[in-house]
């Protein structure tokens, strides 16, 4: 195992970057932790085509636009950090939100169009709170690349966009979708499904894979028992975001 870096201090990561030769090639993976094998492959590219890698686990609360949501989120720091140690990891940022947000969030980052659409309809705020997280974390780890993953298409197109938008000096990276067996797409929430509802779950990426209208798929979701928040084609994609009792899961495949 290599020795890997914890900073919960915001200043004193800040002291070693400074540290850095200037063209440094630095590769960032930002998360909110619960790291599963999706992030992991994120990682891991990161490791594959960087000198140093920085993984952040920061649950931003900004995001939540459901208190709930924010309080049951899962948090197992101990063993991301396992994880994190096994593969490479170099840096990893673990902030509190009193560092993260010195100003207790009285300037965000807003995009009027796109965000308002899609995982913005039913989330109001989200998207404000990603890209004002992620614009603080670029200018704190000053990364040359970041990863993310395109299970949340939405974001990271909106995240491209606002790099292209504010000149902002990195490569965004997307990473293909990283599933189960039985299909369904990983994610950190998945653990708060009941057996159930865990069972009923591979159905969501079967239905959106169907050569089958937007009506037509969302009929047979909620035919079988899912809530559907929203089922859309864009530029040759359809996503969806679908409810399973008090989880929300989101997807996506291309068409
Ligand atoms: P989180 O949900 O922890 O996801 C961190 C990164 O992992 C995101 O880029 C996400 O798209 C990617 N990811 C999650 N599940 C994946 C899967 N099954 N396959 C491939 N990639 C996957 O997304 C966030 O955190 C936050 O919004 C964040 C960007 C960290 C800002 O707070």
């Amino acid at each position: 195992m290599n020795d890997i870096k914890v900073f919960k201090d915001i200043r004193e990561w800040k002291k070693i970057r400074e540290t850095f030769e200037p063209r440094v090639g630095l590769g960032f993976v930002p998360t909110m932790g619960a790291l599963h094998e999706g992030h992991l492959s994120l990682i891991r590219k990161s490791i594959s085509e960087n000198e140093k890698t920085v993984v952040s686990i920061y649950v931003n609360q900004t995001q939540f636009n459901d208190n709930n949501d924010f309080k049951n989120y899962p948090v197992d720091f101990n063993q991301d950090l396992d994880m994190l140690k096994k593969l490479g990891v170099d840096y990893v940022l673990n902030p509190v939100y009193e560092q993260m947000y010195l100003d207790n969030y009285r300037f965000k980052l807003t995009e009027n169009n796109f965000s308002k659409l899609f995982c913005g309809q039913d989330r109001p705020g989200h998207f404000d709170g990603v890209l004002t997280v992620v614009m603080k974390l670029f200018n704190i780890v000053r990364p040359k690349r970041a990863y993310f993953g395109e299970k949340d298409f939405q974001q990271l197109t909106l995240i491209k966009d606002m790099v292209n938008s504010f000149f902002m000096d990195l490569e965004i990276v997307a990473c293909p979708i990283i599933r189960e067996h039985d299909g369904l797409a990983m994610s950190s929430r998945n653990v708060l499904l009941n057996a159930q509802e865990r069972s009923l779950a591979p159905m969501f990426n079967k239905i959106l894979k169907m050569n089958i209208s937007v009506d037509e798929t969302k009929k047979r979701l909620e035919e079988i028992g899912f809530g559907v928040d929203y089922v859309e084609d864009y530029k040759h994609r359809r996503l969806a975001a679908v409810r399973l009792g008090k989880v929300r899961l989101i997807d996506n495949e291309k068409i």
